[in-house]
């Protein structure tokens, strides 16, 4: 077995430019980052709203071996039944009790067994979720217990950098690393903590900056300009992929090394406009899991 182990997290993947970009690029990556694992957060992958299991299967395809999610997980219609067979994906598994989806994903590469779930933070976000502190307690248990993993990695979806900070250091020592997503915008303070859990308040997006968190600026503006329903469609420039890479090391399951990512794409892939996917588009402002929101 391989005494450091080099895993990339990318965040929430937007849209058509986002996923044909990554589709593009996640094989060359892994050859030439020399990287054992690569996990994304794809919740946002479809129009910009949710993910279909089509996609799904497009992205894990491409070289992913793991596809997290956050609060956009339903908003494809009929991806609650597709979820179920999807193997590699897991929805936040802070949800209520009998929400489909696998709550962690366990994925073993040459002898390596990296667990990874998500939790959604509670600031600013619906009031859906339970407590993504003590529930990380009793998941991590229960997730040596069925999969005894070699290293575990959790993810704080959240709107808030303090809740966050606040769950990588409740998880310093315990976790390989706590990587957070959600708010679209890459923060500069990845690091190791004092216990040796590497951390990052957010990987940034996977998907056009040019852009508000991913969406048509004149959309993004208008809405805090009057508040009305409109279509906030998926911006298609300046594509980027944006995450941090870890090396953890085997024996410890702690981090050793960090390197903040960032690939522009040479140019706006071909068909960037979005749309095609179930999703209507149509986002009504103000709304608990609108589509403007990350
Ligand atoms: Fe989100
Ligand atoms: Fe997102």
């Amino acid at each position: 077995m391989k005494e450091v182990v080099r895993v990339m997290f990318l965040g929430d993947v937007v849209g058509r430019p986002g996923r044909e970009y990554l589709r593009v690029r996640a094989g060359a990556l892994r050859a030439e980052l020399d990287l054992d694992f690569l996990v994304v957060n794809a919740e946002n992958a479809a129009a910009g709203a949710g993910i279909t299991g089509a996609i799904a299967r497009q992205l894990l395809d491409a070289g992913i071996d793991a596809i997290t999610l956050g609060d956009h997980v339903w908003d494809q219609r009929g991806f609650e039944s597709e979820i179920v067979d999807l193997q590699q994906v897991c929805r936040p598994a802070n949800l209520p009790e009998g929400c489909p989806g696998r709550r962690w994903v366990c994925v073993e590469r040459d002898g390596v067994k990296l667990a990874v779930f998500t939790m959604l933070g509670r600031q600013f976000l619906p009031p859906r979720a339970s407590c993504p502190f003590r529930g990380s307690d009793a998941l991590l248990e229960e997730i040596r217990a069925v999969d005894n993993p070699t290293l575990a990695v959790a993810e704080i979806h959240a709107e808030a950098t303090s809740e966050k900070i606040a769950f990588g250091r409740y998880l310093d020592g315990r976790v390989a690393a706590v990587v957070g997503t959600h708010t679209h915008v890459p923060t500069a303070d990845a690091c190791i903590l004092p216990a040796g859990t590497g951390y990052v308040t957010d990987l940034g997006m996977c998907g056009p900056y040019d852009s508000v968190l991913g969406r048509d600026v004149d959309a993004g503006i208008r809405r805090f300009l009057d508040g009305m329903p409109r279509r906030f469609g998926v911006a298609s420039d300046d594509v980027r992929l944006c995450g941090v890479v870890f090396d953890f090391d085997v024996r410890s399951g702690r981090t050793i090394r960090f390197q903040p990512f960032r690939e522009d794409a040479p140019v706006a892939p071909a068909g960037a406009s979005d749309g095609a996917e179930r999703a209507s588009g149509v986002d009504t402002a103000g709304e608990a899991g609108n589509g403007a929101k990350p």
